[in-house]
């Protein structure tokens, strides 16, 4: 069962979310033992994961807090994968004024939030000599996005990098780091966005599922020899 994610704990930030919350699901339904984190606790994802029998434990904390993810890390009595998947993603214009409050809390968030989990994560992966990270990228850190604002492109475009960066750091110590970039995706985040759905190959948006399946498939062992990479999955709007 080379996706089976059975004995396998993840932690999942921003759980509560459209992505987050469907990737637990999908987890769970592969055997995965459940850490799901967000601003508040995610109870209701956690509550109907637990009826169909998974192991699920919630959280709340800001991913912008470096001592309390680091309390997480360093807390839990199993970790075997980090999906470092909470965001946010505001559709403003950079004319507006108060635009810089916006930025700095767009990459504190969507850059700073992820390294202050993931580098706890390194250490406590390389003590334990195995472990994987996945991260929620997009694809307007690959293209520039369809309308996404210039502080959202800086932040995913940074994450980009650093999945790079850190995966040749983790490889020698049996720790994989990769991400998944989604394009647009029917969720909380994209609500009352037009989105030209002409623009897309496929000619919609994605689901959900549909960017969960690959994060799970990353988190598997069936992707023990991915390092580094940064999976596309977008419907076509950015072919690498
Ligand atoms: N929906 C899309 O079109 C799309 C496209 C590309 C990438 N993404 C990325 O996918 C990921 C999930 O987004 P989604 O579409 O599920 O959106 P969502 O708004 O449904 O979920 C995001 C979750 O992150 C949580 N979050 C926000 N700030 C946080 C913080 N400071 N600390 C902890 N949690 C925080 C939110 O509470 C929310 O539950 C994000 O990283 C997003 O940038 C989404």
């Amino acid at each position: 069962m080379p996706f089976s994610l059975l004995g396998k704990t993840i932690l999942i930030t921003g759980a509560a979310g459209g992505i987050g919350s469907e990737t637990a699901r999908v987890c769970a339904e592969l055997g995965a033992n459940l850490v799901l984190a967000d601003l508040q606790e995610p109870l209701s994802i956690a509550e109907e994961l637990r009826g169909k029998g998974a192991a699920v434990q919630v959280l709340a904390f800001d991913v912008r807090d470096r001592q309390a993810s680091e309390d997480v890390v360093q807390q839990l009595p199993q970790l075997d994968v980090i999906v470092a998947n909470a965001g946010f993603c505001p559709w403003d214009d950079w004319n507006e004024p108060g635009w810089d409050d916006v930025f700095h809390q767009t990459i504190d968030i969507n850059a700073l939030g992820v390294i202050n989990l993931l580098r706890p994560g390194l250490n406590r992966m390389i003590s334990q000599g195995s472990g994987r990270m996945v991260l929620v990228s997009s694809v307007a850190g690959r293209m520039g996005g369809l309308r996404a604002s210039p502080h959202y492109v800086v932040a995913k475009g940074g994450i980009n990098a650093m999945v790079k960066w850190l995966a040749r750091k983790a490889a020698p110590h049996g720790i994989t780091v990769n991400a998944v970039a989604p394009g647009a995706t029917a969720t909380n985040m994209v609500q009352g966005q037009a989105f030209d759905e002409q623009a897309i190959p496929l000619g919609r948006m994605a689901t959900p599922r549909e960017i969960a399946m690959p994060v799970a498939f990353l988190c598997s062992d069936a992707a023990s020899y991915i390092c580094g990479t940064i999976l596309d999955v977008n419907g076509g709007v950015y072919m690498n």
